[in-house]
């Protein structure tokens, strides 16, 4: 009786797990920019290790250049929502959600791209990403914006002085609009599907972004001036809507991290490894780039910013990002 049992129990099993269906998906990826951008290459780079890995079962279908939300905080808002599944773009709005990534947004707190990777691939980052998971979002990797610069319509920008009285678009984040207060701009925090035609239109003076944003994004057909500032690193982040997280099985999930992981080397490497030849490529579309900023005083000019968000977050986390070798 109890061998016979056993057989009805395990013939049970087989059949349960041969009639188990397995996870189908098609998930939406969203981001601001433009396709050629490195967020959307190196989200098809992602998309296609996921679906390589999972024989087709997890599809994505990529939406780029805002087609659902004129800005980041907008495509954030919807995944938070879970009706859009993915986001790769800035971490620049999300302290808006999640208070504690603000941290990054620091002016001069990074010293280059190796410091950011010790940062945002170690303990700090991890502690981070898994803050997210409090407002309902699960954070996968950092990948990378990249290191900002500001670029005006009006006259060449070595100093902060040369920049007083600007109206430049800021990030919809407070210590991008503290800092460019603080060195004297009149700083407009404003959704990015709304920059082009505000600097079009003079609207506004100016913007920052990193080398890629301004090539890629056109910003060289509204801007005269690019001053090589590099004040702000900006991460980029790929995040899912923690509720369709939650319904995929244990080993998707591993493959999706994995291709996060991968996707965030080759995508920060595509921005790092054409810096150059994008500056050129943004003279040749007639841009006058600055590349001896003064440093010093953009930082000087930055402080009061930088005191205030020490209070803010508290001196020891600040130290601890500074002191990452
Ligand atoms: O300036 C911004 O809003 C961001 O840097 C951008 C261009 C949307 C890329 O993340």
């Amino acid at each position: 009786m109890k061998k016979l049992m056993a057989i009805l129990i395990s013939l049970v099993a087989l059949t349960s797990t041969a009639w188990a269906v397995p996870y189908k998906a098609e998930l939406k990826i969203a981001s601001a920019t433009a396709l050629e951008h490195t967020y959307n290459v190196g989200a098809q780079y992602f998309m296609k290790l996921v679906e390589e890995r999972t024989g087709g079962r997890i599809k994505f279908k990529l939406y780029p250049d805002g087609q659902l939300g004129k800005g980041e905080r907008e495509l954030l808002e919807s995944v938070q929502q879970g009706t859009i599944d993915m986001y790769i773009g800035s971490t620049g709005p999300l302290g808006g959600f999640s208070q504690s990534i603000q941290i990054l947004d620091i002016p001069f707190i990074f010293r280059d791209y190796a410091h950011v990777d010790k940062v945002l691939d170690g303990p700090i980052g991890a502690s981070l990403i898994a803050d997210l998971q409090k407002v309902q979002m699960k954070g996968l990797a950092f990948w990378e914006n990249g290191f900002r610069n500001l670029t005006n319509s009006k006259r060449i920008v070595r100093t902060p002085s040369d920049a007083k009285g600007l109206k430049i678009r800021t990030m919809e984040n407070p210590v991008h609009i503290l800092a460019w207060k603080s060195a004297g701009v009149n700083a407009t925090p404003m959704a990015w599907g709304e920059v082009y035609g505000a600097l079009q239109q003079g609207v506004i003076d100016g913007e920052e972004n990193p080398v890629a944003v301004i090539l890629q994004m056109k910003i060289y057909e509204v801007q005269k001036y690019l001053s090589l500032t590099q004040h702000v690193y900006s991460p980029a982040i790929l995040i899912m809507s923690l509720k369709r997280w939650n319904q995929i099985p244990a080993d998707d999930q591993a493959i999706i991290l994995k291709a996060a992981q991968e996707g965030a080397v080759y995508q920060r490497n595509l921005g790092r490894a054409n810096e150059q030849k994008m500056l050129a490529e943004l003279e040749k579309h007639s841009m006058v780039v600055t590349r001896d900023v003064d440093k010093a005083a953009w930082v000087a000019a930055m402080k009061p910013a930088f005191d205030t968000f020490a209070g803010q977050f508290g001196k020891d986390k600040i130290e601890a990002i500074l002191n990452t070798k």
